[in-house]
């Protein structure tokens, strides 16, 4: 495994008109920096890496941020959270609940 945890940060944008909205009006670009930032701040640069990703397909829920390996999703994530998402969970071990996008399991 290259890194040790790998972000994932939506950062689509689509026209002001279109109803789907995205996630790059809600601020998602400069949440991808301050990720960024923040894990080179820490010196996690190498262990951890963040990146712009295209629609993650739950734009109503948006900005929206998910974490391998473990495969959590975060929703609405706003520039405060991001601290919270690297010292408790990246770091931690320790999921964000407040902001963890629960999935229904079938069967
Ligand atoms: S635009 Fe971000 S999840 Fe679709």
């Amino acid at each position: 495994m290259r890194f040790e945890k790998h972000i994932f940060i939506c950062t689509n944008q689509r026209p002001p008109d279109n109803p789907k909205g995205c996630c790059a009006s809600k601020n998602s670009e400069a949440i991808a920096a301050k990720f960024k930032e923040e894990l080179h701040k820490r010196g996690l640069k190498g262990k951890m890496r963040a990146n712009k990703a295209g629609c993650l397909d739950m734009c109503e829920l948006g900005p929206t941020v998910v974490v391998y390996p473990e495969g959590v999703w975060y929703k609405h994530v706003t520039l405060e959270d991001v601290e919270e998402i690297i010292d408790s969970h990246l770091m931690g071990g320790k999921v964000v609940e407040r902001l963890r996008v629960a999935f229904q399991r079938e069967g």
